[in-house]
């Protein structure tokens, strides 16, 4: 069998596999008792009472429906639709545009493995390579002890710090295939996990929670910006750089050009 040949057999299976797995999971998710209770209602309240339009709350309440139930369920739709007195319609097409919200059960480590540009020629594509082999599941895929998910995200905007990897947002930077390998490892062990930027990793839930609003104090955690990403500036303080004052001088105009 040639190799091009091996490989859409192997493109065709994971496809199947993953089709399968998709529609397991669906049905499985589809029975499943809502955690949904009248403490989440009261909380869904608080949030849209921080905004001047009530609909503005969306996207926060359907972070919390992800720290309530894992996912957005289909109940966590009916009730954002029954507080915003939008439509379970309305509230679904919110909650399918958007990539962090998920329509069935992640891991409660969620690992994002950035396959854009310079991530994928600084080792992502290698990175994604060693995990989607190590778990045996693919993109948007929970392992079987639902400990670890996967996905492709695009940039993280931490190319200075390329290859990057996610785990419930928080960043793992400079990773090679073999450390992404030993993080997972750990997550799926139960061991405390800390960002390369000192942040304590969080679980899934805990993480959505924040993003809901409902901060747990560990925000100012581990250091701000790292050395590439100060890099610029400790240049320019060395060069004695400073910022134009009143802000970006005009453009010179060039010969010929000039006020019509
Ligand atoms: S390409 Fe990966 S963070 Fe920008």
């Amino acid at each position: 069998m040639t190799p091009e040949r091996l490989a859409a057999e192997r493109a065709e299976w994971s496809a199947e596999r993953s089709q399968a797995a998709r529609e397991a999971s669906e049905k499985a998710s589809a029975t499943r008792p809502t955690q949904l209770d009248e403490t989440a209602r009261a909380e869904m309240r608080e949030i849209i009472a921080r905004y001047p339009q009530p609909r503005s709350a969306l996207l926060p309440m359907l972070h919390l429906v992800q720290a309530y139930e894992g996912y957005v369920t289909p109940a966590g739709i009916e009730m954002c639709a029954e507080e915003l007195g939008l439509t379970e319609a309305e509230v679904s097409a919110v909650a399918t545009f958007y990539t962090m919200y998920k329509r069935r059960p992640m891991g409660e480590y969620h690992v994002g493995v950035c396959t854009n540009t310079l991530c994928a020629i600084m080792g992502g594509d290698a990175i994604w390579s060693e995990l989607t082999g190590e778990l045996g599941i693919g993109h948007d895929e929970t392992t079987d002890d639902g400990t670890v998910s996967l996905e492709h995200v695009e940039c993280n905007a931490a190319c200075d710090f390329a290859p990057v990897v996610m785990v419930n947002w928080e960043f793992m930077d400079d990773q090679t295939p073999q450390s992404a390998r030993e993080l997972v490892d750990r997550l799926r062990a139960g061991e405390q996990v800390q960002s390369t930027r000192g942040a304590a990793i969080c679980t899934w839930r805990e993480a959505s929670r924040v993003l809901a609003g409902f901060p747990d104090g560990r925000a100012t955690q581990g250091r701000q910006a790292g050395a590439a990403s100060l890099a610029g500036l400790v240049l320019a303080q060395e060069r004695g750089w400073q910022a134009p004052e009143g802000g970006t001088p005009a453009l010179e105009a060039a010969p010929g050009e000039g006020a019509q």
